[in-house]
């Protein structure tokens, strides 16, 4: 278990019955090499602790990390006064866990992944088409991504004086205190 994923839990404990408090900022490297930062949800952890995040495969975000699947994850939680950052790496979920994790979803939150193409530009029409049917099969938009964390950065606002904490996976994790 890593050093750091007790203190990420209690964190989400105190903040649990915010819908927020899953709310994760995931920046990747725009194909032109400059920045790009969105909202996602966190979807939980999958069994060797990738995280993991539901998307629509169309979105530009994907041909993003086809280019540089390195990212970045910055997780607020407002009462603890604490941020953690996370580096990782990008891969697609191909297993068959893929299926449990649709099978988990709402029936309308399923019919997000059959709307118009993430990012093109918006026909009328297009929208009225959504339908809303009562059992869909996985969507060939559907995709998980699996972010494999290679270090995390802690810092809590304290008085006097804010606390950060680093912790690099080598063969283990090795944490070290840092200046906030
Ligand atoms: C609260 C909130 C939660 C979101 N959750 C997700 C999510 O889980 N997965 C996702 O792909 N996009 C999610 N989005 C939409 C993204 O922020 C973004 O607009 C979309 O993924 C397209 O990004 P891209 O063009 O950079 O690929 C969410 C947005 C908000 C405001």
């Amino acid at each position: 278990m890593p050093p750091w994923l007790s203190l990420l839990s209690s964190a989400q404990r105190k903040e649990a019955k915010f819908d927020s408090s899953n709310w994760i900022q995931l920046a990747t490297i725009g194909t032109d090499n400059t920045p790009r930062v969105r909202t996602v949800v966190f979807r939980g952890w999958s069994k060797s602790l990738e995280m993991l995040i539901y998307s629509d495969n169309r979105s530009q975000k994907f041909d993003e990390l086809a280019f540089n699947n390195n990212v970045e994850i910055c997780w607020l939680f407002f009462k603890s006064k604490c941020q953690f950052r996370f580096r990782g790496m990008s891969t697609i979920d191909l297993s068959k866990e893929k299926l449990r994790h649709w099978d988990k979803l709402s029936e309308k939150s399923k019919s997000m992944w059959n709307w118009p193409c993430p990012g093109k530009h918006f026909v009328i029409d297009q929208l009225n088409d959504i339908s809303f049917n009562a059992k869909q099969d996985i969507s060939n938009n559907f995709a998980i991504l699996k972010i494999e964390i290679t270090q995390v950065d802690q810092l809590v606002l304290r008085k006097p004086v804010h606390i950060r904490r680093r912790w690099i996976r080598k063969n283990e994790w090795i944490e070290e205190r840092i200046n906030p």
